[in-house]
């Protein structure tokens, strides 16, 4: 099931939620996305050149996160033909539910990831926008993420009011092999964090 936000982020750009049964239809675009990310340097978790395979079971397990619950998937694509809005997706990110019971106000953001093609046109501050609507809705107050420090993503978080709670050293490799540090950012939808 797809549940569409509409037009929130720059013109020509729908976001969108997909249900797993769709994650697992458009796999091959969300394996072409990551791919792009991962061999042109990200730190999202996969180190170049990702395997088509390892593309493809990491989304199959995305489906199944989305169809028990623990994961909220958004997506941007450009809106193709005009009239169906069935175009390419050039963006996303997730919504990773805490499911401990002291823990069910927060959530993870993410796997934010644009398209290098599409890059700097607002779609990864729309995707954040809709993350933080989705996590409004589900009560999720408290969201935290991480990035490798000095990552233009910091910006793109900062803009967005993240507030940086640290950096921890040593703590992904790169593809070149060295260890970088990630830096932790957290932001709370209720002022004072307290409902
Ligand atoms: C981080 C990322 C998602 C940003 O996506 P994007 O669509 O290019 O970002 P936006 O166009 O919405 O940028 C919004 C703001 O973020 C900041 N920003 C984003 N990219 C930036 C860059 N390369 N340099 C400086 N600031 C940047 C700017 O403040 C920008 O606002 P502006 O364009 O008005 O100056 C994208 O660079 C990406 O996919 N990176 C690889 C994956 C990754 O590292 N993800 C984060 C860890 S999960």
């Amino acid at each position: 099931m797809t549940s569409r936000t509409g037009r929130l982020g720059p013109a020509s750009i729908v976001i969108e939620s997909l249900g797993a049964e769709d994650v697992v239809r458009h796999r091959p675009q969300l394996v072409t996305l990551l791919k792009d990310a991962v061999d042109s340097g990200a730190s999202v978790g996969f180190l170049p050149p990702l395997a088509e395979a390892e593309g493809e079971a990491y989304w199959q397990t995305v489906a199944g996160a989305v169809r028990e619950g623990s994961c909220v998937l958004v997506v941007a694509r450009d809106a193709g033909d005009g009239a169906s809005g069935r175009g390419e997706i050039v963006g996303t990110a997730q919504l990773l539910l805490a499911t401990r019971r002291n823990a069910l106000h927060r959530a993870e953001v993410a796997k934010v990831i644009v398209h290098t093609k599409a890059r700097r046109r607002g779609i990864g501050r729309a995707l954040m926008l809709a993350v933080e609507e989705r996590a409004r809705r589900l009560g999720r107050t408290t969201l935290v993420l991480d990035t490798r420090q000095g990552d233009p993503s910091e910006r793109l978080y900062t803009a967005l009011g993240y507030h940086f709670a640290g950096a921890i050293p040593a703590y992904a490799r790169s593809a070149g092999g060295a260890l970088d540090p990630s830096a932790f950012y957290y932001r709370l939808l209720i002022e004072g964090g307290q409902p």
